[in-house]
């Protein structure tokens, strides 16, 4: 199967399980695992801060620095279509007892900064919560994965912190963004006061995601990680999995990101010739026709088929081929490390026998 569903269907590298079946471990818990230290200590000198927090998930990073910075009855301003806004269980009303201001965004994943601003609750109104924290997502999930700049970020981190808040960036794809826009990982994360990354996701690690900020603010996270059950032992077992992808040199996999970006584009190039598929719309852009593959600079491509959505991606699936429906009836291909050049052809090939069988048989539009 060719899996682009999502980047988190990467298997991890030989040398990967090479150095996690040597991992030198010790109890987490105790901070006794050499392992996880090394990739702590590194995670937080690659984006320049202070300290650093291996956790299982992209989901408990994001829960455990909102428990890190944010008290009870805070509040966060994110955008609408984030990530923690939509797609985690809303945990930071369930754990951390806050909520979210959502923002209206535009298609390259930004806010208005004048309303950001304005987002802002008055502390001094006795009805209001408390503006506690700001978050950003980059790279940008519903934009078709387009980066945040480093301006941009500069600019949101600048206004929260004249409301004294701290600005967070789920950086799920954190790297993927950096290597997008030609900046460091400690650029891009300089402005910001905390930054989630994954390690398993392009990074091509199988478990984890890191937490960076301060000592103070990892201190405070660390304990939240402890509270929903995230303290592991000898979790150096997969750590290790993780030094090698923030390695300089060949083994790490933040430099061939650019691989899939290209991948990617090089899938939206070919899909945007077919008739009979178009642009997603909404934020992935534009409203009405051809897919445009100027905006596939990351690694997702989102678009729409005019036929049956559910009979393409059996067509495609039938083809060795998977992607996955993603929001308001558009269809989202990741690519990733262990699909090249090769492999994107044989889906454009793939892509447009589906769309003849699915247009042929005259499988009903669903509205
Ligand atoms: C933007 C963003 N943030 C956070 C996450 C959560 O990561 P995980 O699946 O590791 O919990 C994801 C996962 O897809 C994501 O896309």
């Amino acid at each position: 199967m060719i899996d682009l569903r999502s980047d988190t269907v990467t298997h991890p590298t030989p040398a990967m399980r090479k150095a996690m079946s040597e991992a030198e471990l010790g109890d987490d818990v105790f901070g006794d695992d050499p392992t996880v230290n090394a990739l702590e200590e590194r995670a937080a000198e690659l984006l320049g801060k202070e300290a650093a927090l291996f956790v299982a998930s992209g989901t408990m990073g994001n829960l455990v620095a909102q428990l890190g910075h944010l008290g009870r009855g805070q509040e966060t301003i994110a955008g609408a279509s984030a990530h923690i806004v939509s797609d985690e269980q809303a945990g930071h009303a369930v754990v951390v007892g806050t909520s979210i201001r959502q923002m209206p965004e535009r298609p390259d994943g930004t806010w208005d900064l004048a309303e950001l601003d304005d987002a802002f609750r008055d502390p001094r109104d006795l009805h209001e919560p408390i503006s506690g924290l700001v978050a950003l997502e980059n790279t940008h999930a519903h934009s078709m994965g387009q980066p945040l700049s480093l301006e941009y970020t500069r600019q949101v981190a600048e206004i929260a912190h004249a409301h004294r808040v701290p600005l967070h960036v789920d950086g799920a794809r954190f790297f993927n963004a950096a290597i997008a826009l030609g900046v460091s990982g400690r650029e891009l994360a300089a402005p910001a006061d905390s930054v989630t990354f994954c390690l398993s996701k392009g990074l091509a690690c199988p478990i984890g995601s890191m937490v960076v900020g301060s000592r103070d603010f990892v201190a405070r996270a660390r304990r939240g990680r402890k509270l929903v059950g995230g303290g592991m032992r000898q979790v150096g077992v997969v750590a290790a999995a993780g030094l090698v992808a923030l390695s300089d040199g060949p083994d790490g996999t933040i430099a061939r990101l650019a691989e899939d970006h290209a991948n990617a584009r090089r899938l939206a190039e070919g899909l945007a010739q077919m008739d009979g598929l178009e642009s997603a719309g909404g934020l992935a852009q534009p409203a009405t026709g051809p897919l445009d593959p100027g905006r596939v600079t990351t690694n997702f491509v989102i678009f729409r088929v005019r036929r049956d959505r559910a009979a393409f991606l059996d067509a495609l699936e039938a083809r060795g081929i998977l992607m996955v429906e993603y929001t308001h009836g558009t269809i989202r291909a990741v690519t990733h490390y262990g699909i090249d050049a090769a492999a994107i052809d044989r889906v454009i090939a793939a892509s447009a026998a589906a769309l003849l069988e699915t247009s042929a048989v005259g499988v009903p539009a669903r509205t």
